[in-house]
């Protein structure tokens, strides 16, 4: 197979304005094609503007993307994130295959893809490469957190297990169906009346003023207190200019941020959190992160958050009528709140990491 791997063009301003053909619109397909086979129809898609604001790197993030050209064809691709404030021995790289292309010739387009964005992030100066890839509930190779599998001999996972690459942790991907919660109303009641000592402060978009150091701080528990297993990712340090950057990078592409903060009535202070990323096509909704400061757990405020979120959804975007979210395999607390809110599995993801790669 005569495969050519070479850089993504710069970004237009307006990933609307790729034609057919061009390589924006080739690559959207072929991560949309991608997405379908990991993910299962219609769990992750974005429309082509939301695809390209995944692609634009932003003063918090480096992002490289290389293509890899069968002949007119786009068939794989290789993304270097390198994070410019802190872990900035780390990069993450991933590679998408098309999964219409044979078995022999995966393989052989993983290797190549493997072996060029390690490279990459090796001329980035970053010694740590963490890599994900299909991960599994069970298998060959157990996470050495204990927790989930991947199989060694996959065409992604082989090129990594041949470089010393090792499985860290593998992260559970679960879907929530809003429908089938019917009882969403009472325990949502329950659950204000459980946790009465806290209000709950809700939003769309960008923080506001008042709330804006409360969540500084717990995006920096965040980094700090959601299991990472052995991978080298830093504890983070969030100034109002990373807020910003973060927030307007998940708005991408017009897609928007539903949060809801559990606020401490007697003194004030933020508890804890829960963000839905809301996509503008599809039915699914994205969790992002929630979070209960450890003082503050215990109360039924992470199942509250979650069960607000959701019945806000609903409302305001009654036409989003799932949620998918990721979480550590071995992180029981949050999987024990999610299976209580009716998520149930439907993938699994690998995170590999090599270090000292120079
Ligand atoms: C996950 C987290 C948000 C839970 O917050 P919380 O407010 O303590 O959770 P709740 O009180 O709502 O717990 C609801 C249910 O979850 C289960 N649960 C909570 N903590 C648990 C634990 N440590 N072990 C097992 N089950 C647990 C219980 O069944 C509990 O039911 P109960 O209230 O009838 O006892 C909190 O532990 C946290 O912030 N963790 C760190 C951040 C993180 O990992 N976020 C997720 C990243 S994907």
């Amino acid at each position: 197979m005569q495969i050519d791997i070479r850089p993504a063009a710069p970004l237009p301003d307006d990933g609307d304005a790729a034609a057919p053909g061009d390589e924006l619109r080739l690559a959207y397909e072929l991560n949309e094609r991608a997405n379908a086979a990991r993910f299962g129809e219609g769990i992750y898609v974005n429309t082509l503007p939301e695809f390209t604001a995944l692609l634009r790197s932003d003063e918090t993030e480096r992002i490289d993307v290389l293509y890899a050209w069968l002949g007119a064809r786009i068939v794989g691709d290789v993304t270097i994130y390198a994070n410019l404030i802190d872990s900035t021995e780390v990069a993450d790289v991933g590679i998408q295959l098309d999964p219409t292309l044979p078995h022999g010739e995966r393989t052989e387009l993983a290797e190549a893809l493997v072996a060029r964005g390690i490279d990459e992030a090796i001329a980035l100066g970053r010694s740590t490469i963490v890599a994900s890839t299909v991960g599994a509930r069970t298998g060959p190779v157990t996470a050495r957190t204990g927790h989930g599998a991947a199989n060694p001999t996959h065409p992604e996972v082989a090129p990594l297990v041949a470089r010393g690459f090792e499985l860290e942790q593998v992260y559970r991907v679960s879907v929530a169906d809003l429908a089938r919660l019917s009882d969403l109303d009472a325990r949502h009641a329950a659950g204000l009346e459980r946790a009465s000592g806290y209000e709950l402060v809700r939003w769309i978009g960008e923080t506001p003023a008042e709330h804006r150091e409360g969540m500084r701080m717990l995006h920096e528990r965040m980094s700090v207190d959601a299991p990472v297993a052995g991978l080298a990712w830093e504890p983070e340090s969030w100034d109002d200019a990373r807020l910003t950057a973060f927030e307007q990078g998940k708005q991408g592409g017009g897609r928007s941020l539903m949060t809801v903060a559990a606020r401490k009535r007697s003194t004030g202070e933020l508890a804890g959190f829960s963000t839905l990323i809301l996509p503008t096509t599809g039915d699914v909704a994205r969790q992002h992160d929630t979070l209960v400061t450890q003082p503050h757990r215990g109360h039924g405020l992470g199942m509250l958050l979650k069960l607000d979120n959701m019945l806000r959804l609903r409302e305001l975007r009654p036409e989003l009528t799932r949620i998918v979210t990721w979480n550590a395999e071995e992180n029981r607390p949050m999987l024990a709140v999610n299976e209580r809110c009716g998520f149930e599995p439907i993938a699994y993801e690998a995170q590999w990491q090599r270090k000292d790669a120079r």
